[in-house]
């Protein structure tokens, strides 16, 4: 019994700790987590680093400025993810669907001095679950019975660059997209189709919103995913792993459009705050370096070579494999199988999520070792198996 809303089909199990890519549970088992709470927990469970920034920030005495306050890893971080990204100013909030509220807010303010107003997402998307972000989301499911979204959104097929083309016009503001789909079953978007987009961007002069939240900081083996395409975008939404398991959200703006941006446009009560600008500039600086992102991209090649073998060795049951650095998908023949699969592999000891209906998502800590990948991927095929 509990008095949850019940917007989640909850885990049969109680989790009481975390060390390293591994959950422990209050009847002792220990799960091998490649969900890592939705690839958020982006340096595993219990990492010094964390642990670190916690322990410093408690000896301040504070958690929470109001965000009009100055205080040193405000500074830093957005410092931080400016020279890392498109060189732009930042809005702190909570989370991945805040950080999308700002970016679509400041395109549409940005829009409407030019009498723009339209806005294409991509099919198959996802950013978030408050109206406004529901609004370019494409899951009809996630926004049924809710009366009107905001906004004039027109849907693109993902990677199709005519219909990218034939959907444009002269009242379009700006072009939403995840460069690797998370939600929508991970799609990972063609080289062609983010030339089109860029190329198209800049000869219409319309916004790139790159949607980072998931396949950002250091998930696809780049810092952000766009950095795969040589695109740039002009508004970036981060949250998920920025925060490594603390709630913050980020969007970071091209000073050509933040310039107009006047105080009181925007706010948010705990976004920028002392505790989570401290955690999130630490996790950043330690995951921003070669060393750590080409690790993400060989273990990441790992993952994908074994995912491919599997599918190989099971062309009955999986459809096709899909990875980008630490970020997978597979997809199975059907919604049975997927669910029977996802939840023999979390007995036999490994987390995941499952999306779509019949994908199953693998997400790691980004910390995730060889042997890690290779255990988790013989229990998946065990699963398939039994
Ligand atoms: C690409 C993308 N955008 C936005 C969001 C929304 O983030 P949040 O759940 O933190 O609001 C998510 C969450 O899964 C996401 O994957």
């Amino acid at each position: 019994m509990n008095n949850l809303l019940k917007t989640y089909k909850f885990s049969n199990f109680k989790v009481i700790k975390g060390r390293g890519c591994y959950l422990h549970t209050s009847d002792n088992k220990k799960l091998l987590d490649f969900s890592a709470g939705v690839a958020v927990n982006s340096l595993g469970y219990n990492h010094p680093i964390v642990k670190k920034s916690l322990q410093d920030q408690i000896k301040t005495g504070i958690t929470h400025l109001s965000g009009s306050q100055m205080h040193e890893f405000k500074t830093k971080l957005s410092k931080l993810l400016s020279e890392n990204s498109n060189k732009g100013d930042v809005f702190f909030s909570n989370s991945g669907a805040e950080s999308i509220e700002a970016a679509l807010k400041i395109a549409r303010n940005y829009g409407s001095k030019k009498g723009k107003d339209e806005i294409i997402a991509m099919t198959s998307s996802f950013h978030g679950r408050t109206i406004g972000a529901l609004s370019v989301g494409s899951n009809k499911k996630y926004k049924t019975d809710i009366g009107p979204v905001p906004g004039k959104v027109k849907f693109c097929k993902f990677n199709d660059v005519s219909h990218l083309k034939k959907l444009v016009n002269k009242k379009t503001i700006a072009i939403i997209i995840e460069f690797i789909q998370g939600d929508g079953g991970i799609n990972i978007c063609s080289k062609t189709f983010a030339k089109a987009i860029k190329d198209i961007c800049k000869s219409k002069k319309i916004l790139l919103i790159g949607d980072e939240i998931q396949g950002g900081i250091g998930r696809t083996g780049k810092i952000f995913a766009y950095k795969h395409y040589g695109v740039n975008p002009d508004i970036i939404t981060s949250a998920k792993g920025l925060g490594s398991g603390i709630p913050i959200g980020a969007t970071i703006v091209k000073k050509y459009i933040s310039k107009i941006i006047s105080t009181g446009f925007h706010g948010s009560t705990f976004g920028g705050g002392m505790l989570q600008t401290r955690i999130s500039y630490n996790v950043l600086k330690y995951i921003n370096t070669k060393s750590f992102l080409n690790k993400v991209l060989i273990n990441g090649k790992l993952l994908s070579r074994l995912l491919k073998k599997m599918h190989d060795n099971h062309i009955d049951k999986i459809v096709d494999t899909r990875c980008l650095g630490l970020m997978a998908g597979i997809e199975f023949r059907n919604n049975e199988i997927a669910l029977k699969t996802y939840n023999k592999m979390a007995k036999n000891g490994l987390i995941s999520t499952l999306i779509q209906d019949k994908i199953i998502r693998l997400t790691p800590p980004l910390i995730v070792s060889k042997n890690e990948i290779n255990k988790a991927t013989q229990i998946v095929a065990k699963s398939l198996r039994n």
